[in-house]
């Protein structure tokens, strides 16, 4: 796939060069650089600060694009955060008209991606995406998969302001030495009586 980057910060390169390995095309967009990747691509990440985000998105068109937002609104930007803004992916969805939306790569820190490890305890590492196209969501899939990950689709666009609470609220108990993932038992334990 062609894929544009806007933004060339940690995110930015560690997914770059993780799909870079994989075969894919890649353009970085740098400030003031917005529009060539913004063009390049089948698909285009949104790797900016959220506040960049009105200003990137109104220098190109995403029309037909897959646009996959892994932003997270966190302020201040540390473990003490709470979200500056509950809906950011619909928010992009409203400035980008005619793209089909995908929140994912939200929850793991840039340095994640740029490391080898994907299988933590005997689990391959889970990719919730939240979007309500389905052709986007089966590239962001692709792209899932290409990096050693497993997707889970984790329903619309409409769930993925969930998503970035869950990534403040996990970020904070990281933040704090807790293991996020003690809180939460396996699927076959979740309920009293199974559906
Ligand atoms: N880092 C993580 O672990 C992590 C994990 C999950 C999600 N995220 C999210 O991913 C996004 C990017 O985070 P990051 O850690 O990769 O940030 P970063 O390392 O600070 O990189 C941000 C990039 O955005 C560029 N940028 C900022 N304002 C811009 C503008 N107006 N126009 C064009 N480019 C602009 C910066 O360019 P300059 O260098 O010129 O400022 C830089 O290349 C954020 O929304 C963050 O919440 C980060």
């Amino acid at each position: 796939m062609r894929i544009g980057i806007i933004g060339a910060g940690q995110m930015a390169r560690a997914l770059g060069n993780g799909w870079a390995a994989a075969g894919h095309d890649i353009r970085y967009g740098r400030r003031g650089d917005v529009r060539a990747a913004a063009e390049f691509g089948d698909v285009t990440l949104l790797a900016v600060p959220v506040p960049a985000l009105t200003e990137v998105l109104g220098e190109g068109s995403f029309d037909g694009q897959t646009l996959i937002d892994c932003t997270n609104a966190f302020e201040p930007d540390d473990g003490t955060m709470v979200l500056g803004e509950d809906a950011v992916a619909e928010r992009v969805a409203a400035l980008a008209p005619g793209a089909r939306v995908v929140k994912a790569f939200n929850l793991c820190a840039a340095e994640v991606w740029a490391a080898d490890e994907r299988v933590f305890d005997g689990h391959r590492l889970a990719v919730p995406l939240c979007g309500d196209d389905a052709d986007a969501l089966a590239r962001v899939e692709e792209l899932v998969r290409d990096l050693k990950a497993e997707p889970v689709r984790a329903g619309g666009l409409n769930r993925a302001r969930y998503l970035e609470a869950m990534s403040a609220f996990v970020v904070g108990m990281w933040f704090a030495g807790a293991d996020a993932r003690a809180a939460l038992p396996p699927l076959e334990a979740a309920f009293a009586i199974a559906d």
